[in-house]
């Protein structure tokens, strides 16, 4: 063979390896494990939750009744479940049961969160029945939330809103589906179903993204309005709230095995992977309707990458044919946020492991920073990933 035909099939070979995934699990969760070694020591308080930085740089860590304190102990389960070392069973243990008295808080919806990541992976890794009698009673505080004239769970007890309901609410469904199977109980389930039905026919706009808040009438149950808390415009497609519906979608198809859920999912999937707001690497802007003239000063939400990534690897084993797109684009996705553009070095980022998420900038809060939450659904992007044969 001519030497330059070999040197023409080596160069295309070597572009074809460079366009190739190149996740590499193993390696990015020994670089999760050191962040999470490093912040077991800098903060050993399980009363005191690592959430974010603060604007100035500092560390930030919150009570067991905010929205996000599942997420560290839920983190800890998966590192344990990734090493099987009792020591970080000790620890998530730990951090876990400082979240006990929350299956009695009737006031968030966000028990889905703060329990299902925290005791729901406690239970599901160590069969532990005290675990499974605080995520029944979470469950039956979450339904006291349910209004059936309505057909949904209220978000937020606000004077803002009569009754908001809101498109993250979809993810605190797990929790009830769950609860049906533990306990025998219909009436988790049927709430729970019911919900995302009212959520699909509300929430969403013809071109399937979809809408933050929705404020119904008690009375009638109809819609008052439609608009947004953390998004960019009452008509804009906020970047996480649109993970949230396709994780949250994926997770009710799970449940329930009723296609219309699939394809719900399967349509949120594909808005948010062929916008053309969505960069080259797969970690949208905050919001996909960022003001002209254009995003490249906007903030990241690698946030909505982790959670858009771990949904999108469950949703390729449903979508028949569709699937290996969704697998293709999660595993790039996870690959950006493994590349040092995101993931931080250990001793550094506050012992967060991802770097570049946004909270809420219309509040000016949390504006790239590292969010506990884009973590937790990293890690378990990570995981998923391996079940599937990625090493
Ligand atoms: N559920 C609140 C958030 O995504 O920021």
């Amino acid at each position: 063979m001519p030497l330059k035909t070999i040197l023409t099939a080596l160069v295309a070979s070597l572009g074809l390896l460079a366009a190739a995934p190149v996740l590499n699990t193993t390696k990015s969760l020994e670089t999760v494990k050191a962040h999470f070694t490093r912040s077991l020591q800098n903060h050993p308080d399980p009363a005191k939750y690592p959430r974010s930085s603060n604007a100035d740089g500092s560390f930030s860590a919150v009570a067991s009744s905010d929205w996000t304190s599942g997420f560290f102990p839920g983190s800890l389960w998966y590192l344990y479940e990734y090493t099987k070392d009792k020591k970080w069973e000790a620890e998530a243990r730990r951090w876990t049961a400082g979240l006990e008295k929350e299956q009695f808080n009737r006031g968030t919806h966000d028990l889905g969160f703060m329990l299902y990541c925290s005791y729901g992976n406690g239970l599901r890794l160590t069969n532990d029945p005290a675990y499974r009698a605080v995520l029944l009673a979470g469950a039956k505080s979450l339904m006291t939330r349910f209004n059936p004239r309505v057909g949904a769970i209220k978000s937020w007890d606000t004077k803002q809103w009569q009754y908001p309901v809101i498109v993250d609410n979809m993810m605190n469904l797990e929790l009830l589906f769950w609860a049906t199977k533990a306990s025998g109980d219909s009436s988790y389930y049927k709430a729970a179903v019911t919900h995302a039905l009212t959520t699909m026919k509300n929430h969403f706009r013809p071109d399937n993204s979809s809408y933050h808040v929705v404020n119904y009438d008690t009375l009638t149950g109809r819609v008052l309005a439609r608009e947004t808390a953390q998004g960019f415009a009452n008509e804009s497609a906020w970047a996480r709230g649109q993970a949230w519906g396709l994780y949250g979608y994926t997770a009710t198809y799970r449940a329930t095995k009723d296609r219309r859920f699939l394809a719900q999912a399967q349509r949120i999937a594909d808005f948010f992977l062929h916008h053309p707001a969505l960069p080259a690497d797969k970690v949208p802007y905050w919001d996909f309707n960022v003001p002209t003239p254009g995003p490249a000063n906007e903030p990241r939400d690698a946030s909505a990458a982790a959670i858009a990534a771990s949904g999108l690897l469950e949703l390729s084993q449903y979508a028949g044919k569709q699937g290996a797109e969704y697998k293709q684009a999660a595993l790039q996705i996870l690959e950006s946020l493994s590349s040092p553009n995101y993931l931080a070095k250990p001793g550094t980022n506050n012992d967060f492991v991802l770097m570049h998420s946004t909270g809420h900038k219309p509040a000016k809060s949390e504006m790239d920073v590292p969010l506990v939450y884009a973590d937790y659904y990293y890690i378990e992007g990570l995981l998923r990933a391996r079940k599937m044969g990625i090493k």
